[in-house]
């Protein structure tokens, strides 16, 4: 059996049909940009996050940008950041000139509060569709920003993960929660001023050039689609499906791999997590995953990086980063998505069996 991490084939059939209609009538619009597809969008997001304001644009990564740029984070600013993510939540503090501050992570793959750096700005990210202690970031006294790429409709203390934080994010590519062919974007925030500042931003900065008005701000061209408009309209009306799905997922992958042994990352108290990843820890796990890769089983590896050590992030680094380490050396992902079928997900316990060792069961005392 071949077991693919997303089988993006699935997804399409399953909304290939409600699609087609839409793009023959956003092919047949003159606006490709702005339209009521991104307007719908818009306003279904505004009903599931509790957000004021909420704008698309073309991807997690550049929403991250927009999101820096609005809210003022400047050259040679102090960025607090996680030491552990996806690149995308560290490029952006990059590109603007500011100094990522790198914090370690806990053992549950969140950003470790204990002893957190002065800084000018907090970009908090909730990793593998988990959440931080909300209560107490929201405690201090500095400008917070949430990439919640991964954890929109993930739950803080009851509350909706983008709720949180100044401004926030949510990538819509084809490995979250809420998938396009591809990949998506949107920031959220309460701030009337900051999401007029977005609009503007995600167009290069000016509203309608032919009207002759002057440039407030610099930015760049994060535009929505109408087409993929239509897209993530079509998954926003499927998600709460697709989340039902995935929690049966990860029920049946918790008990069975207890019968195992096997270590599986859990969600801190307070995080409703949306089941975003199914990650486990095992010994090594670039040769855990090419075993179940010769099984056929497609795992991913999230992730690879420790931030601190990347030169091409320089910033302020601890000489220590022990769950960052544990993280990059043992943490793997599962395939879990609500287009697996069960004799698939079957199939990927038998091989987690069959490749697992007493090393990797060993791993749970350390945790
Ligand atoms: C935590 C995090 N931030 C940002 C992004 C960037 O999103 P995108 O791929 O839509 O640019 C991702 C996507 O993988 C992510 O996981």
């Amino acid at each position: 059996m071949e077991v693919k991490f997303i089988p993006i084939d699935r997804i399409y059939q399953e909304v290939k049909e409600t699609l087609f209609k839409r793009y023959d009538k956003v092919y047949s619009r003159h606006d490709q940009f702005n339209g009521p597809m991104q307007d719908a969008c818009q306003e279904l997001l505004k009903e599931l996050s509790g957000r004021e304001y909420v704008r698309l644009a073309s991807s997690g990564t550049s929403s991250i940008s927009l999101m820096m740029m609005a809210s003022g984070v400047k050259l040679n600013d102090r960025v607090v950041v996680t030491n552990y993510s996806c690149p995308a939540t560290v490029t952006p503090i990059k590109m603007i000139g500011a100094t990522p501050v790198f914090q370690d992570i806990n053992k549950y793959g969140q950003m470790d509060l204990k002893n957190l750096p002065t800084c000018d700005h907090l970009l908090v990210t909730g990793l593998y569709g988990d959440n931080v202690d909300w209560e107490a970031i929201e405690a201090l006294d500095v400008p917070v920003l949430n990439d919640s790429a991964q954890s929109f409709m993930s739950e803080s203390n009851g509350i909706e993960s983008t709720k949180f934080g100044l401004m926030s994010i949510i990538s819509f590519s084809t490995n979250k929660i809420c998938p396009v062919f591809g990949t998506y974007g949107a920031v959220l925030t309460d701030d009337e001023e900051l999401d007029h500042k977005v609009m503007l931003m995600r167009r290069n900065g000016y509203k309608n050039r032919d009207v002759g008005e002057a440039i407030q701000y610099l930015g760049i061209n994060a535009q929505p689609m109408e087409d993929k408009s239509a897209q993530l309209l079509t998954s926003l009306e499927k998600v709460e499906v697709w989340q039902s799905r995935r929690k049966e997922i990860k029920n049946f992958y918790d008990e069975e791999l207890k019968k195992i042994g096997v270590t599986v990352r859990q969600s801190p108290i307070n995080s409703e997590t949306n089941n975003h990843k199914y990650c486990i820890f095992v010994k090594d796990k670039l040769m855990f995953r090419d075993q179940m890769k010769n099984l056929g089983v497609d795992c991913q590896l999230h992730y690879t990086y420790n931030f601190s050590k990347t030169p091409v992030y320089e910033g302020v680094s601890k000489t220590d980063y022990p769950w960052t380490d544990f993280y990059k050396q043992h943490a793997i992902s599962l395939p879990s998505s609500p287009w697996h079928t069960l004799s698939e997900i079957k199939y990927v316990v038998e091989c987690v069996k069959q490749s697992i060792t007493s090393e990797d069961i060993k791993l749970c005392q350390k945790m």
